[in-house]
């Protein structure tokens, strides 16, 4: 048995719902832990696409336990849609197939409303470039506590004086300081009541769960959503998400202690791509014809709002800072077939910022943001990749790449992904066989 934590590396959509999902063939549970539907995670099986926001990426094997941890936010309406959706693709989802925590926090429509009359109040250049999904909003009722959590809609008059309470609240500061339209408590309550006659049966306790399946000898899956850069204490702040998306807040945002988790797997992109705005050193600029081709052979397009994803060379000073914050003991490096057919690759191993070096990303963001890649380069291959199964049958210059990854790293890869498909992996080591 094992306790395998899965993490994105750099600024989110490095592949995580892929590996998760090839993971998930060796393991039992499966639990997300912190972000709601900003995340979107693609899994591509025998050349059928998916598209996951909130239930996690193992649902697709039919014999396995999901959950939903207390560290998730959760936008009911968006979580049955996603229901729907897979009993249209002929796998509905049980209560013995998803348990949702009853402590995690729950997106309300002024969430949604705030977040959105927020950034557009902001100018250009401080705009965050949110999902616009309520996110932010969401978790600050969390802290501030005043948020209501799924459990409260076990017991409606409960979630009536909370959502009373709110919307007073949120009203006046969305009319006041944003000059928008309210929200409406009588419409809110119908869609609400509605919600949890159909939710109701899915809520529990996942930390109870996941003890009793740990004991029980089970193998339990950790997807986090974002990647390092997006945390809110360790990212590139303020253009980051509003959780912990480092490897900790597995346990914190799903009731687990951190003695029993085994492995830590950072998922690593082989180049950079960032969706929204902030700092990203490595960048290649829209235009330019690298970066460009970057990005349309990786179809670098945001899974959940279609944006365009900005690409870059692979950099190593994020790439040490993941290992560092999340204790990885394994790498998982995606899309290295979108590289086949570049001539020359480019890894960022430091920064220059002001004349200074800095091996970690700034904290100050003016400097994150004037930040400079000091770069080696290596030769790239033109094979494409995306039939090789197994380590021995790539080029040579992708085996160098992947070597030189491993020793700037000081972490060994675990798995390589070529292609969207699960069966486009090269399993090197299994975290879940011991
Ligand atoms: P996540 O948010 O980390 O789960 O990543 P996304 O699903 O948002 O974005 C990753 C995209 O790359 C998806 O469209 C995947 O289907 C795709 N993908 C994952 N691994 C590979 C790979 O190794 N090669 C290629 N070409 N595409 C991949
Ligand atoms: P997955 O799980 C990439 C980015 C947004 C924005 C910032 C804040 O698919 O990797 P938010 O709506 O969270 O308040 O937006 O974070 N962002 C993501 N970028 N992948 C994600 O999730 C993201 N979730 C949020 O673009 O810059
Ligand atoms: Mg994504």
């Amino acid at each position: 048995m094992a306790s395998v934590v899965v993490i994105g590396t750099q600024w989110g959509d490095e592949g995580k719902g892929k590996i998760v999902d090839l993971l998930t063939g060796h393991a039992d549970c499966i639990v997300r832990f912190q972000g709601g539907n900003n995340a979107g995670h693609t899994l591509v099986v025998a050349g059928k696409k998916y598209v996951f926001h909130i239930i996690p990426s193992g649902i697709l094997y039919e014999d396995k336990r999901c959950m939903i941890g207390n560290g998730v936010i959760i936008d009911p309406g968006v979580l049955l849609e996603e229901m729907e959706e897979l009993r249209g693709h002929g796998l509905p989802v049980t209560p013995a197939r998803l348990l949702i925590s009853e402590n995690a926090h729950l997106i309300m429509p002024y969430h949604r409303m705030l977040d959105q009359a927020r950034e557009a109040a902001l100018s250009s250049g401080k705009k965050i470039g949110t999902t616009g999904r309520g996110i932010g909003p969401c978790y600050m009722d969390k802290v501030g506590r005043v948020g209501i959590k799924a459990g409260d809609l076990l017991d409606f008059s409960q979630f009536l004086d909370k959502l009373q309470a709110n919307v007073e609240e949120k009203n006046f500061f969305l009319t006041k300081q944003y000059n928008a339209a309210p929200a409406c408590f009588d419409e809110i309550k119908a869609q609400f009541e509605a919600h949890a006659e159909r939710l109701m049966p899915f809520i529990g306790n996942v930390s109870v769960e996941l003890d009793q399946a740990r004991k029980a000898g089970k193998n339990i899956l950790f997807e986090g959503a974002q990647g390092t850069q997006l945390d809110i204490d360790h990212g590139t702040y303020p253009f980051v998400t509003s959780s912990n998306t480092v490897a900790g807040n597995a346990c914190i945002g799903s009731g687990f202690g951190p003695a029993h988790i085994d492995e830590v797997i950072g998922i690593l992109k082989a180049y950079t791509t960032r969706v929204g705005s902030g700092p990203f050193p490595s960048e290649l600029p829209e235009g330019d014809a690298i970066g460009d081709e970057l990005q349309r052979k990786g179809g670098e397009f945001g899974a959940t709002t279609g944006r365009r994803r900005r690409c870059g060379w692979l950099d190593m000073v994020v790439a040490n800072d993941a290992v560092r914050l999340n204790g990885l003991t394994g790498l998982a490096i995606t899309k290295l077939d979108v590289l086949s057919g570049q001539p020359t690759l480019k890894i960022g191993l430091s920064y220059t910022v002001e004349g200074r070096r800095f091996d970690q990303m700034p904290s100050n963001i003016r400097q994150a943001a004037l930040a400079q890649p000091v770069y080696e380069e290596m030769p790239g291959w033109s094979k494409e990749l995306s039939k090789v199964r197994d380590f021995s049958e790539l080029p040579q210059q992708a085996k160098d790449y992947i070597r030189r990854i491993e020793d700037l790293a000081g972490v060994p890869p675990m798995i390589v992904s070529v292609g969207p498909d699960r069966a486009e992996t090269l399993l090197l080591r299994n975290p879940f066989a011991k």
